[in-house]
């Protein structure tokens, strides 16, 4: 086990906000849902799979024999993207939008269901042409364009499963990714605008690719303009080849446990892990879930997951979740202050979005601005509000409410993870009175509890470690050519439960309140980190001996990087020139997200007899608290130098 919890103090929150009657009335969700899953948990999970369009149906909800490894509607088959875009057209939705797209320098596109099933039709084609095959893994590095969508479909309808890396990593990143998953094919474009400026894209799959010879096709989209470097026979132009192709194409159905995605992420060890989505499960889960928890209304509402598709919020809520219920949706390129801070508001009024899903850290950023800022424009279409990512802080949560939901809006708090694939622990809106900072209660059909160490449920009042007692559909299924890992990091601390690496509470009432991560994992504004992943960056560098990460609070991140770094002698006294440059070093091996917020040179590092690094008490410098108890490091004069070293600098 790792270490304890972090149990805050959480005095009982008193406040609850009851559904509004108008929304209870008309609400996907009803109280019954509960009832009925628990009475017949996979009876529910069946009469949930027929939200997806079978090509053959399942003879088995549930094979649970081989734990950990769980088959869910096995000897189904089925196509996911033609769950996503066909079978709405062939219900005469292809004039519906599915996309309005908002580029972040003001340039705009409107994608109905036919457009996107032509231009994902033609995407197959011609991966088809270029020698993708079913099984084979596909890397898309794109910003966020519909482009990126179509090319994520595209795999889909040919059974060969995408990994999605976020445009923000690092060449080295992609480069570790491409090779751990065995990737052939990219599919990146010139770039994409971000802050007002062009970025460059290709540029860092070309240097990825340095290391990466067995990458046989970089199809490129464009979409900046800008200048690129090419490699003839290696790279070919999207609109080359995509546009001459035909428009139609017929997809294949796979079997349910066919792989869809796998999408990393970080681990309490420095490789990142390869979390494996399957067909069927995933998508029952992501429609079931992106239904009842944002009450969708796909004929009427207007959805916005302010998220990057890099990341698993933007697949199951951006792409595959709203798709499965034939959704419009919101695609932002940007960020929110650009050209200025009101932007999201603007796209709020511009499109008349209903139902807006955003990460906490961008809600704080929103109240930091101030309430005039989106006191100025009409945000009365909004019905429903979503947090993700991180434990949001009532202050938050209230603020949320107020003056973007102008107080008639539920918000629902929803806790998952990227290896869930969709959301587990939320409110229902429409039947669950909220409060403030709370997850609430695991969803229908979801057995989740809090343990104490030796697997016991803790009462009421008390926290623990989150868990779940029972598969769901849209569970990871391994870690990519990683089994035993996958068994080791969420089976082995309880045997047959799901461990989720959170410490988490259960209020008097019987509510979640999930508290963050009790690993070394790091959550950066909704994202993760790992300790050691940045600690091998930093000591990758020459000038480096040793160094310690940890993750302290922040007002604006949630936490924060701070590393602690042992200079090797040669580059003793290098003053904050070092430190600049490990910031960059770090910057360019990972990529901008995991820039440590500040980098102490210390003489030493906490360490126990047997050399772990005690990084509790890095974390009470870092977090400006008093060192906690010192009397199992080797030497326990360290943290007095550490602290004399900082307050001299
Ligand atoms: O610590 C939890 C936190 O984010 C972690 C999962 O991160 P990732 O796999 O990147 O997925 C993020 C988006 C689904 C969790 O282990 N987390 C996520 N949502 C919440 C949360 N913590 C508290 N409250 C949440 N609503």
């Amino acid at each position: 086990m790792t270490n304890n919890p972090t149990i805050t103090e959480l005095s009982h929150e008193d406040r609850t906000f009851p559904p509004p009657e108008e929304f209870a009335a008309n609400a996907n969700a009803t109280a019954e849902e509960y009832d009925k899953a628990a009475a017949d948990r996979i009876g529910y999970w069946e009469e949930q799979a027929k939200r997806i369009t079978w090509d053959t149906p399942f003879d088995t909800v549930l094979d649970w024999s081989d734990k950990p490894n769980a088959q869910w509607y096995v000897g189904g088959k089925l196509n996911a993207a033609y769950n996503c875009v066909d079978r709405h057209v062939e219900n005469g939705l292809g004039d519906r939008v599915a996309y309005y797209f908002e580029g972040e320098s003001g340039d705009t596109r409107t994608i109905t269901y036919s457009d996107l099933l032509r231009e994902v039709s033609k995407a197959a084609n011609a991966l088809t042409e270029l020698g993708v095959k079913t099984g084979d893994r596909v890397a898309i590095y794109m910003p966020m364009i519909p482009e990126t969508v179509f090319a994520m479909l595209a795999c889909a309808r040919l059974g060969a499963p995408h990994t999605v890396i976020f445009g923000g990593f690092s060449a080295s990143a992609i480069a570790d990714r491409v090779k751990d998953c065995g990737v052939e094919f990219v599919i990146t474009s010139d770039g994409g605008y971000r802050k007002g400026k062009p970025s460059g894209l290709k540029s860092v799959v070309d240097e990825a690719m340095v290391d990466c010879p067995e990458v046989r096709n970089v199809l490129v989209v464009r979409r900046t303009g800008q200048d690129v470097d090419w490699k003839e026979g290696r790279d070919l132009w999207w609109h080359d080849v995509v546009d001459r192709q035909s428009e139609t194409h017929t997809p294949e159905a796979f079997d349910s446990e066919h792989p869809l995605y796998i999408m990393y992420s970080s681990g309490t060890t420095g490789k990142p892990k390869g979390i494996l989505h399957t067909t069927g499960g995933y998508l029952v889960g992501t429609s079931f879930t992106h239904w009842t928890v944002f009450d969708i209304k796909p004929e009427s509402d207007v959805y916005w997951t302010a998220a990057d598709i890099g990341w698993v919020t933007g697949h199951s809520y951006i792409v595959y979740g709203p798709l499965a219920n034939a959704t419009t949706s919101v695609l932002y390129e940007g960020t929110p202050d650009t050209p200025h801070r009101g932007r999201w508001w603007e796209i709020v009024e511009k499109y008349k979005v209903s139902i807006l899903y955003c990460a906490p850290t961008a809600i704080r950023s929103f109240m930091k601005w101030g309430r005039d800022i989106p006191a100025k424009f009409d945000l009365s279409s909004l019905r429903l509000l979503g947090s993700v990512g991180e434990p949001i802080n009532p202050e938050a949560w209230m603020w949320y409410r107020e003056h973007i939901g102008g107080g008639r809006c539920p918000v629902v708090d929803t806790w998952w993870q990227t290896e869930n694939g969709s959301i587990l622990i939320s409110p229902l809106p429409g039947v669950t009175s909220t409060k403030p900072g709370s997850a609430m209660r695991p969803l229908p059909g979801i057995v989740a509890d809090v343990f104490d160490d030796e697997g016991r449920s803790v009462e009421p009042g008390n926290g623990g470690y989150l868990v779940i007692k029972e598969p769901w559909p849209s569970m990871l299924r391994t870690l990519w050519g990683d089994e035993e890992r996958f068994e080791k990091t969420y089976w082995s601390q309880y045997p047959e439960v799901y461990f989720a690496g959170d410490g988490a509470k259960i209020d008097r009432d019987g509510d979640f309140w999930v508290l963050g991560r009790v690993d070394d994992v790091l959550n950066v504004s909704g994202h993760r980190m790992s300790t050691a992943e940045i600690e091998s960056a930093l000591v990758a560098h020459p000038k480096v001996a040793e160094a310690a990460v940890v993750g302290a609070r922040d007002e604006m991140t949630g936490q924060a990087i701070e590393a602690f770094v042992i200079l090797r002698e040669s580059a003793a006294d290098g003053g904050d020139d070092v430190v600049s440059e490990l910031r960059s070093h770090v910057r360019s091996s990972i990529g901008p997200i995991a820039t440590p917020r500040s980098i102490m040179l210390v003489p030493d590092l906490p360490k126990t007899r047997s050399g772990k690094i005690m990084r509790r008490l890095l974390k009470d410098v870092a977090e400006n608290r008093e060192v906690g108890d010192v009397t199992t490091l080797a030497d326990s004069s360290v943290m007095d130098l550490i602290q004399k070293g900082i307050a001299e600098s």
